[in-house]
């Protein structure tokens, strides 16, 4: 199995998440963060974390301009066809940090839902989408008085444990899969 995890963070809360799921694969896996410069061959790839927080109920500009660079490849080497055929064996998790002030969760389905979509449009199975919430750094009201309560220091370290069991729950399903040659 080749896993990767590609992300972007701006204030570093998706990267924390993005660590602690590395830290819990361990040394298998490849973690990058998205640039101007990235350029990923996802088929390479049996299993890849894609996070982002949520910014304007969207990814971040960096991984949405990404994706687009991607798909205009992809859609010239041919691998981007209509109806989107299902690669067997090629999976996704999307996840993300949100502080969610005005309408708590709503505001990050948006964001996960794009990501999402972009892996269907390349035939990879989304297997989970992952919310955490991150406090909204130098923004004392958005962190305190939003519909979340006070959510300074997160993602804390329950917020990161859960990411932890998810993982090793993904990593069990994928394992069953092998043993029933699914
Ligand atoms: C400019 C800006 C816009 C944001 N917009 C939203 C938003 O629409 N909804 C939301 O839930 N959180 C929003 N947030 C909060 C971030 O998604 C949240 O704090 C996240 O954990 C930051 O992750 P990062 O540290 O990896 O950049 C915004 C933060 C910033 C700085």
């Amino acid at each position: 199995m080749k896993y990767l995890i590609l992300y972007s963070s701006l204030s570093g809360n998706t990267e924390k998440v993005a660590m602690r799921i590395r830290d819990t694969i361990g040394n298998d896996i490849e973690m990058i963060k998205i640039d101007s410069e990235t350029n990923i061959d996802f088929y390479q790839y049996d299993l890849v974390f894609l996070g982002s927080p949520v910014i304007q109920w969207h990814p971040t500009k960096t991984l949405m301009d990404f994706v687009s660079r991607t798909l205009v490849r992809y859609h010239k080497s041919g691998d981007l066809i209509p109806c989107s055929p299902v690669r067997l064996g090629k999976y996704a998790i999307c996840f993300c940090t949100y502080a969610g002030p005005h309408t708590g969760v709503s505001e990050a389905v948006p964001a996960i839902k794009w990501m999402r979509t972009f892996f269907e449009h390349i035939g990879f199975t989304v297997l989970d989408e992952w919310y955490t919430v991150g406090e909204y750094k130098n923004n004392e009201e958005n962190s305190t008085r939003g519909r979340l309560g006070n959510i300074k220091g997160r993602p804390n370290e329950d917020d990161l444990l859960e990411i932890e069991n998810k993982t090793k729950g993904v990593l069990k399903t994928l394992k069953l899969c092998k043993n029933y040659n699914l």
